[in-house]
């Protein structure tokens, strides 16, 4: 592991940079009917056009270049076999033992990890089938029809987003809720909603020891005993998904109702382990594990493809070119697809908390920018909102556009429409408009003379503004676990390239710790004085507030 700006293929790429500015998207398109064909791959059903970038086939040659200085395919397999690459935690990174669809076996210390993993996912089959089925009852033996999970991060983001985007593949009759946030109008809103005799709660913490998860569980606890005039009355209305076995027994809820994972899942990566367990009840197991099969056969993949013509790695390699050669401070996901509407919140903690690093593995500060910002809308909405900057801003903002050939609701020809304004955004981003093509559309419009000349600089678009494609058949399970493991695995190799702990985030460490002080300074009355003066100012006119 090294400095990566030392890298030789670094180097030469700050300098291949220099000819590329000068160079046009639109020309390269121009001079070469093939580009699509040259920089587009398929894997698992995904469609990957990386044409609309600002990249020669010198670019790509000395990208991959960088890949195989930085070591990739030995750090690739340090991940899939068990190594504990997670090193400032001493913890291997085995989200791929979860949907490990082989019968091959993957060790952690020796010890095969798969009959445990799918000892768990046997339970939560049967499990999932019992409330579905209605066999399971709720304490007054109604069947269940409200899931409501409870859980923040990691443990909330990917249930949402999955759940979301499987709407098609719900049961009818059951509801899904998610209770994340600490506010408590987030709960109440929910309990109001829902009737106890027919609620299920999961409580979701890897640690089992999050103030906002155990907050909310408590609150629900709470009410249902209280709605239902018996604590035994737990037992059939919650359940725990954790690693944390002790935790899960002291809180209340009984160990035969848990659903384990391990230390070896980040929190971030965990929606392929029991914490999808709102996903199978919604969707069904068998549903659940055709996800895991996409994200397995994206794995296989990852792990075989040759470097040049691998998924997450040109996308990947791609990301730093922006990022560090460019100096794009964002990347943006917009998912032409309703059903992904939650995506881009779900990638925020997948990249950001990932790759939001600056010291390296050997705790040296970086000396190249790491994980950018990332952000975004389902099109077209972001359209109608903001895309007005990516045109025309004054900032580079790289893209992902996601988009199924097929919709999951054929009618007319809407799809087509949606289809079309997602191609359109990404040619229109790449070609731009000339200051000669906009005269002549103005001169078209009968606008001449000083009006003109007004208007002329406005309607110009400079393009050459980078972009993937991400085309897939319909947002069917398996394509969605392939999705997932993509950006994961993207995600995963930038860090290798940086040279950071992609799978720690001591970073949300400090924030937690003056919380615990803030806290109690604000539940009671006195003045507060030890804090710096702008805490003590909010602490201090929110007590005025609350008295006014
Ligand atoms: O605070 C960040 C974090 O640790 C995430 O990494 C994690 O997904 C989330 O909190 C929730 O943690 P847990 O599942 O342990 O409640």
């Amino acid at each position: 592991m090294s400095d990566c700006t030392q890298f030789p293929a670094w180097k030469k790429l700050k300098e291949h940079k220099k000819d590329m500015a000068r160079i046009q998207m639109r020309f390269l398109f121009a001079e070469d009917p093939k580009r699509f064909k040259r920089f587009s791959l398929e894997a698992v059903g995904i469609l990957l056009d990386f044409s609309k970038n600002r990249i020669t086939g010198t670019t790509l040659k000395l990208l991959i270049h960088l890949a195989r200085d930085s070591d990739l395919p030995t750090a690739i397999e340090a991940m899939f076999s068990g190594e504990r690459i997670n090193r400032t935690e001493g913890r291997a990174v085995l989200h791929t033992a979860l949907r490990n669809r082989s019968a091959k076996p993957v060790y952690v210390d020796s010890v095969d990890v798969m009959p445990q993993v799918n000892e768990v996912l046997d339970r939560m089959r049967v499990f999932t089938e019992a409330v579905r089925s209605g066999k399971w009852r709720g304490y007054s033996g109604k069947r269940i029809t409200d899931i409501v999970n409870i859980g923040i991060g990691g443990s909330d983001l990917g249930p949402v987003m999955v759940t979301q985007a499987l709407t098609p593949y719900w049961q009818a009759g059951l509801h899904a809720h998610f209770v994340s946030n600490v506010d408590p109008s987030q709960i109440m809103e929910t309990l109001a909603k829902v009737n106890p005799e027919t609620t299920l709660f999961i409580v979701a913490s890897k640690t089992f020891t999050t103030p906002e998860t155990l907050l909310n569980a408590q609150v629900a606890r709470r009410w249902l005993v209280d709605k239902l005039g018996d604590e035994a009355a737990v037992a059939r209305h919650f359940v725990a998904i954790s690693t944390n076995t002790r935790k899960v027994q002291e809180f209340g809820i009984d160990a035969v109702n848990m659903f384990e994972f391990w230390d070896w899942v980040g929190g971030r990566y965990s929606i392929w382990s029991a914490v999808g367990l709102s996903v199978a009840l919604m969707v069904g197991m068998d549903h659940f594990e055709t996800m895991l099969t996409g994200g397995f056969a994206m794995d296989e993949h990852f792990r075989s493809a040759p470097l040049e013509k691998n998924m997450p790695v040109i996308m990947a390699l791609l990301g730093v070119w922006h990022n560090d050669f460019w100096n794009a401070d964002s990347h943006a996901i917009f998912p032409y697809d309703q059903y992904l509407a939650r995506f881009p919140a779900y990638l925020q903690q997948l990249d950001m908390e990932s790759n939001g690093k600056s010291v390296t593995f050997s705790g040296k500060a970086v000396h190249c920018q790491t994980g950018p910002i990332i952000w975004g809308e389902p099109g077209c909405n972001g359209q109608h909102a903001f895309f007005q900057l990516v045109h025309q801003g004054t900032r580079l903002v790289p893209a992902d556009f996601l988009v199924a050939a097929e919709s999951q609701h054929p009618v007319e020809h809407q799809h087509e429409v949606l289809l079309a304004n997602c191609f359109a955004q990404s040619k229109a981003l790449m070609r731009g408009k000339t200051r000669d093509e906009a005269r002549v559309e103005l001169i078209r419009a009968g606008i001449t003379g000083a009006r003109l000349d007004t208007l002329l600089p406005h309607k110009v678009f400079p393009g050459n503004r980078p972009s993937n494609t991400l085309l897939y058949r319909k947002l069917d399970p398996y394509t969605l676990g392939a999705l997932i493991a993509l950006y994961e695995h993207k995600v995963f190799v930038q860090g290798v390239l940086w040279d950071i702990n992609s799978f720690d985030q001591w970073g949300v460490e400090l924030g937690k710790q003056l919380a615990g002080a803030i806290e109690s300074g604000l539940i009671d009355e006195d003045k507060v004085t030890e804090h710096d003066s702008s805490t003590n100012g909010l602490m201090n006119a929110c007590k005025r507030l609350r008295q006014s």
